[in-house]
């Protein structure tokens, strides 16, 4: 019997390493990686004319939107973004309107999502204030719980650590990690009063208000309710070297923690931040460059666990502003991740395998998503191909994300994308969806439910 698809004249990153062959797919899985010998019959044959197939990206932080938001993102220009940008599997905040924050608004989004994506997609929730509820949620399928330190987005109060440390003991038990925005409230709103008090209303205003420790603050005060809680916290979007150390620190004492790097925190730098504008504003904001290179260490030496986009679309309305204070923080980063991270590879500043293992991987091990994250028979057939050596320069007018701007526009990228497999099914060809929504999958978490 054929198989139903073999991808041949390729090289496949398996297993640490890149071998010429092929992969055949069965049932949305794959069912055999060899060399092209080797390889069953197919009822469809695509020829990756010698480029290279790697495990298909997971993002585990995406701003999907929709409902109430659907002018800045909807499922499906969002999971066309992803597809673009070669992910296959993303994670969908909770910060919608309405907030996703108990079983029924997870169960809605869910079924808003069900016939409208082409990536496959999973769900954080909001943590909601009682503990039965916190069950519920889990058992409709959140992947992971998401707190916010900078404002308040959920049922549980931010500012009370008691409650906090019954949520978290709670969800320990479930065996869900807790993503945290870790930027502390009262701090980022005492010196914005003053900043616009003073009637600054800059940039530099902005990051007087958002300076590193308003994140070591609010990193320290979870470690804490992390240690007696010993919940599993992932940090989203570490934008310094003190965050970092104090994070490493927590992990040698036995907690169980780790965090995320992005695109703009380890690509753009404060002196940048200057002349690209407020379309470059984001919550935390981006640092020095002398900050930035400590990051790229902290990737290196995998103090940094996890690559994420932090994809967070707004109107091109919402980008501007006289008054930052007006403008809303949030960068688009579905389709620009993965090309700016291949050029890196190119300039010799990361290796391929360490960029598979933040980007898929790693991602898939921290948020237990089985059977996905790398290339191995019996996995789901979750594949992104790269040319490695195409030249292409970043447009953000012809991104599928509703937010058509970027402040990566114009730059120079070596190594794209130019084949998304969604669960074996072919969603992007040369830039192009190809696929209508339907191949791909709603993703459940496996909570420990008694
Ligand atoms: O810059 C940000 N944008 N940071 C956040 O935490 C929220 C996000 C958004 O949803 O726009
Ligand atoms: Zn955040
Ligand atoms: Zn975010």
């Amino acid at each position: 019997m054929p198989v139903e698809t073999v991808l041949y004249n390729a090289r496949v990153f398996a297993n640490g390493r890149i071998t010429r062959g092929g992969i055949a797919i069965e049932d949305g899985k794959i069912f055999r990686i060899a060399k092209e010998i080797n390889l069953p019959i197919a009822v469809n044959k695509v020829d990756l004319k010698g480029c290279l197939a790697i495990p298909g990206l997971v993002d585990v932080h995406v701003h999907l939107r929709g409902q109430m938001q659907a002018y800045k993102e909807d499922f499906f220009t969002g999971t066309s973004a992803a597809v673009a940008g070669g992910i296959t599997t993303l994670l969908d905040m909770p910060n919608n309107e309405p907030v996703t924050m108990d079983s029924g608004s997870l169960k809605e989004r869910m079924r808003d999502a069900r016939s409208n994506i082409l990536a496959n997609v999973g769900f954080y929730s909001a943590l909601p204030e009682s503990l039965d509820e916190i069950h519920r949620v889990a058992q409709c399928g959140a992947i992971g719980f998401k707190l916010y330190l900078n404002s308040q987005i959920g049922g549980i109060g931010i500012d009370d650590d008691d409650k906090l440390l019954e949520a978290f003991k709670e969800i320990r038990e479930l065996g869900i990690p807790i993503a945290v925005h870790a930027e502390d409230k009262e701090m980022i709103e005492k010196v914005s009063k003053i900043q616009q008090s003073l009637g600054f209303v800059d940039i530099n205003a902005y990051l007087k208000a958002h300076t590193t420790n308003v994140e070591t603050k609010a990193v320290r005060r979870i470690l804490k309710i992390a240690h007696r809680s010993k919940a599993h916290i992932h940090f989203c979007h570490v934008s310094s070297d003190k965050t970092i150390f104090l994070i490493q620190k927590a992990r040698k004492e036995g907690a169980a923690v780790s965090c995320e790097g992005t695109p703009h925190h380890l690509l753009l730098s404060s002196e940048c931040l200057k002349n690209l504008g407020h379309i470059s504003l984001t919550d935390p904001p981006v640092r020095t460059g002398k900050v930035m290179r400590k990051l790229w260490e902290a990737l290196r030496n995998a103090q940094i666990d996890i690559i994420a986009s932090d994809h967070a679309p707004h109107s091109i309305g919402e980008k501007k502003g006289d008054a930052v204070w007006n403008v809303k923080p949030g960068i688009p980063g579905l389709e620009t991740l993965l090309p700016l991270f291949l050029t890196k590879v190119n300039e010799g500043q990361i290796t391929l395998e360490n960029l598979v293992r933040l980007t898929a991987q790693k991602p898939c091990e921290i948020f237990s998503l089985q059977g996905r994250g790398s290339l191995k028979e019996g996995y789901n057939a979750d594949i992104t191909i790269i040319d490695l050596h195409r030249q292409s320069r970043i447009d953000a007018s012809r991104f599928y994300s509703k937010a058509k701007y970027s402040p990566f526009d114009k730059w120079s990228v070596k190594g794209i994308p130019v084949k998304t497999f969604v669960n074996g099914v072919l969603v992007m060809d040369e830039g192009k969806i190809v696929e209508n929504a339907g191949a791909a999958r709603i993703l459940r978490g496996k909570a420990l439910l008694m």
